[in-house]
């Protein structure tokens, strides 16, 4: 299997909320104003938020990542209880600016620093994505921070993967590919990028049928070369 960090990798491109960004650190800044179902309020809206993109990809019926991160957000309150409003609005602030992972800012500049094209591809709206990027200060490092929304259709349809070849103007085969959600690897590798699986909270593998490259604990080996 090729090593997608060999020298002919032209690009690394990231999804990310889950690779990038902490999704729980929204609701763990909060979680004493929650309470005790803090990370399983957290858990519930990260599920709906990604299932509700998938049922928007199948139908059509395309919302922007903000909408469906608020209407999940709407039915994780639903089910956990004792959500005030204010409170919903201070998680979606805070969903604005999530924690970036520790080696993220590290890791993207040695790699920027060794000459390689670094761009994130997200499911994110512009409006998010930027204030993601800007509160976790690695917006210089970016070649590129792709939106969804160019094409108005969420991941894994091939056409967001598309986005990052017409962006970048360097073929898929030079492209490596990483995200923490193994469904978005599955969809990158069907695609023919190279695919580093961040699994991050050691879950066990799917998709056998679409594999990862490489299965790594964090970004930190990207630098092994
Ligand atoms: C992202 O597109 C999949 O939510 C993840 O950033």
């Amino acid at each position: 299997m090729s090593d997608p960090t060999t020298s002919d990798t032209k690009a690394y491109v990231f999804d990310a909320y889950g690779t990038l960004f902490d999704v729980h650190s929204a609701a763990g800044r909060l979680s004493s104003e929650i309470g005790p179902e803090a990370s399983r309020l957290s858990q519930i809206w990260r599920d709906k938020q990604l299932q509700y993109t998938w049922i928007r990809a199948l139908t059509g019926r395309h919302r922007d990542f903000e909408a469906v991160t608020s209407d999940a957000l709407d039915f994780a309150a639903a089910v956990v209880g004792g959500i005030a409003p204010e409170l919903k609005s201070k998680l979606m602030s805070a969903y604005m600016k999530l924690d970036a992972y520790e080696e993220v800012k590290g890791v993207l500049s040695e790699l920027r620093s060794r000459g390689a094209k670094l761009a994130i591809l997200s499911n994110g709206s512009p409006v998010m994505l930027e204030a993601g990027v800007n509160s976790s200060g690695i917006g210089d490092l970016l070649d590129a921070n792709l939106s969804v929304e160019e094409v108005g259709v969420f991941k894994p349809a091939p056409a967001v993967y598309q986005l990052a070849v017409d962006s970048l103007g360097i073929a898929a085969q030079g492209i490596s590919f990483q995200s923490s959600n193994r469904w978005d690897i599955a969809g990158a590798k069907a695609f023919g990028f190279r695919t580093n699986w961040i699994n991050r909270f050691d879950q066990p593998d799917e998709f056998p049928d679409m594999p990862a490259d490489r299965v790594l604990s964090s970004l930190l080996p990207l630098l092994e070369g």
